[in-house]
């Protein structure tokens, strides 16, 4: 099996996201490095902890970096609940984070795994950033980086320009996006793209598991949210990144682009600015941008997820 290190803020699509990796026969979650993000450090472990409960999963939790390297933190508990799992006030795990910090478990891991390890970042770069000053040849023992990030053609959703996880740190994701020769990057105006349609959600949580019973309440919050302002699509960023990282082959459209962070600018800072110019990208560019995927099988992954018993 395919060693998989996610690195999330869970949050809820964080958190559905698991439910993916976790049921996947094909990859091992090796564990679990924690990003402050969605809402602060202490909850974003907890959930972490929690969401290997429900699954009856003994893989380590390794808590990282508290906050973004240069700025203080805008959170997004509107959007996930003051907990970050949509404030249905579980009793909390039992299990303890691991001593080790993750920026160090992602080294540690990279060298176990050299060569094969699935990284997937589900939050902002910050815990990958650490990891880079300490040890800037990760990427080489890295098989493949999977980002869930940015906004390639412009159109945010922390800000005009600018997606949560790189506008919550983009000196990290400089760091990051610059450090690795190539990534693959599922970004927000993808999430719009490959909406789960609320009425499908819906039935999908019918299901008599306790994944789906967990993440329908976890998640019924957020789903008000956003199908009061965005219409008939729930946008769930991460499941669609971690169905990528899973299973490439069903990406129907991929693009190889130059990409570079915004860290600077008075109304694009976090912004991800992608070089378009098809001669520009010819010796090929950073980015492996996923523009299309199969729709079908990335909503069948999700439905099977939450079945799983
Ligand atoms: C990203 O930001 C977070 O709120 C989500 O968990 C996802 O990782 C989407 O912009
Ligand atoms: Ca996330």
């Amino acid at each position: 099996r395919i060693p998989l290190l996610i690195d999330t803020d869970p949050g809820v699509d964080d958190a559905l996201a698991l439910l993916m990796a976790f049921n996947d026969p094909r990859h091992e979650v090796v564990g679990l490095t924690i990003a402050a993000g969605n809402v602060g450090l202490a909850h974003t472990v907890a959930n972490a902890l929690k969401i290997c409960d429900v699954v009856g999963a003994d893989v380590p939790v390794f808590a990282g970096c508290a906050s973004p390297l240069l700025h203080p933190a805008v959170d997004a508990a509107y959007v996930h609940g003051q907990d970050g799992l949509g404030d249905v006030g579980h009793a909390p795990s039992q299990r303890q984070a691991e001593s080790e910090h993750a920026a160090l478990a992602i080294l540690r891991l990279s060298h176990q795994y050299a060569g094969q390890l699935l990284l997937v970042a589900l939050g902002p770069l910050t815990n990958l950033a650490v990891a880079l000053k300490l040890d800037p040849s990760l990427p080489s023992r890295i098989a493949r980086l999977v980002v869930m990030g940015g906004a390639v053609t412009g159109h945010g959703n922390m800000t005009a320009h600018a997606e949560f996880n790189i506008a919550f740190d983009p000196e990290a994701a400089h760091i990051v996006l610059s450090a690795f020769a190539h990534f693959e990057l599922v970004d927000w105006e993808a999430t719009i793209s490959h909406g789960l349609p609320h009425g499908e959600v819906l039935r999908w949580l019918d299901a008599d598991s306790p994944r789906a019973k967990f993440f329908e309440a976890i998640s019924r919050k957020t789903r008000e949210w956003s199908a009061d302002r965005r219409g008939d699509d729930w946008y769930a960023a991460d499941a669609l990144a971690m169905a990528h990282a899973l299973e490439p082959e069903s990406a129907l459209d991929v693009a190889r682009r130059v990409l570079v962070v915004e860290t600077e600018g008075r109304h694009t800072r976090g912004a991800t600015v992608v070089d378009w110019r098809v001669e520009q990208s010819d010796a090929g560019g950073n980015a492996s941008i996923l523009l299309r995927y199969d729709r079908p099988r990335f909503q069948r992954r999700v439905q099977a997820a939450l079945a799983a018993t």
